[in-house]
């Protein structure tokens, strides 16, 4: 076994224990609806035609009351005079949130509210935000942050990171954006020139920037210590907690210094936005759940994805609001949450491989050297 299959190995017998999955009382349901086309057609087409129309996650988190709240994030928005398609669905957002009945105790909003960090995106983000009469509260996108280095986003918003409790939970709120490595200031960029390599996609220039940090990952521990082990804790982050796919920072790069502070936990959800799409993952006694975006919904890595992945069907390109959405998540009286994705989806016609949007890359596992690419950088940042 090479050195580095050697290394995970270990590292997946320190974090999950003695066959250590989330408690088995957070029993999982799943309801997928297909499309009846599919339903009728029947067989193996139906493994390429899965979409998520809605799919619920119930978990029990032993609250004290119920409760529902909603997410929204990546709304990606560019001043009015160059696109208002992406406002529209900002607004469609606020206002299926607004109908919700009972109305949300909070909104949390997850990051990337705006394109390019312009105050002229931020501020009209906030003028349709506020139209919710609920409590608010957000946590920062690299497209908000890298203008500025986040001045207007904390002058409006606050602390990127902050805890609360609600009825029986700790929700805390991480800022996983502003510690990205320093690719600007040798290169003489300008802030809009800065910002425009944080906007694209791949890090070839910005590199691994996602990350917790020593310092935030010591007040993570201290935020937690005053919490009880079995007591739940949502944590809310723009980039997953975990390692999906680096390149494009679908990770942190301190995912595992922060399982090692979460560990000690037994019942911790971790929310987060920035890949764009439908996604579940387990790590430890701590899952991980991946939200929409009202913008666009994301590509899937050129080189595949994870084995038993199942990919979103191919967004229909006459239909904006397409493939994107909001998640309402309800706690009920049996102290269950469930998450559900408000995909603002109409019929699709897919019935075939090429129709789930992973091309012919189905179920490819990732090449390991990708993330490992990274691995050395790992200890630099702080
Ligand atoms: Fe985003
Ligand atoms: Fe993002």
């Amino acid at each position: 076994m090479d050195e580095i299959k050697q290394e995970r190995k270990e590292m997946e017998k320190m974090l999950r224990g003695n066959g250590e999955r989330p408690d088995r009382s957070l029993g999982i349901t799943r309801r997928t609806f297909l499309h009846r086309s599919l339903l009728a057609g029947a067989g193996s087409v139906a493994a390429y035609g899965w979409f998520p129309l809605v799919n619920t996650l119930d978990f029990a988190l032993g609250a004290q009351a119920p409760f529902r709240f909603a997410w929204i994030s990546d709304n990606h928005l560019y001043p009015k005079d160059v696109n208002t398609r992406f406002v529209d669905k900002t607004v469609r957002a606020v206002k299926d949130v607004q109908a919700m009945n009972p109305a949300p105790d909070f909104l949390i909003h997850g990051g990337d509210l705006a394109q390019l960090g312009d105050p002229v995106e931020l501020d009209l983000g906030a003028s349709i935000l506020k139209e919710l009469k609920i409590r608010r509260v957000h946590i920062p996108g690299e497209h908000d942050w890298y203008l500025d280095m986040g001045q207007k986003w904390t002058s409006m918003f606050g602390q990127p990171n902050w805890t609360f409790d609600h009825k029986g939970v700790r929700f805390v709120g991480l800022d996983t954006v502003s510690r990205g490595p320093d690719y600007w200031t040798a290169k003489k960029m300008s802030p809009k020139e800065r910002m425009g390599h944080m906007a694209t996609l791949d890090g070839s220039v910005a590199g691994a920037w996602a990350g917790v940090g020593r310092d935030q990952l010591e007040w993570l521990g201290r935020t937690l210590s005053s919490w009880g082990k079995d007591q739940p804790v949502v944590v809310f982050s723009h980039n997953p907690l975990y390692e999906y796919y680096p390149p494009w920072n679908f990770w942190v790069r301190d995912w595992r210094e922060v399982h090692e502070v979460l560990k000690p936990y037994s019942n911790v959800t971790n929310i987060h936005g920035h890949t764009h799409q439908v996604l579940y993952n387990e790590i430890g006694k701590m899952r991980s759940i991946g939200m929409l975006a009202t913008s666009w919904p994301w590509p899937y890595a050129p080189e595949g994805v994870p084995a038993l992945t199942k990919c979103m069907v191919r967004v229909d390109p006459g239909d904006f609001f397409d493939g994107v959405g909001w998640s309402r998540l309800t706690m009920n009286a049996a102290a269950k949450i469930e998450n559900q994705y408000m995909m603002w989806r109409q019929d699709v016609f897919a019935d075939s491989e090429v129709d789930s949007g992973c091309a012919d890359n189905v179920n490819q596992v990732l090449h390991p050297r990708v993330a490992d690419r990274e691995w050395p950088y790992y200890g630099g940042y702080k």
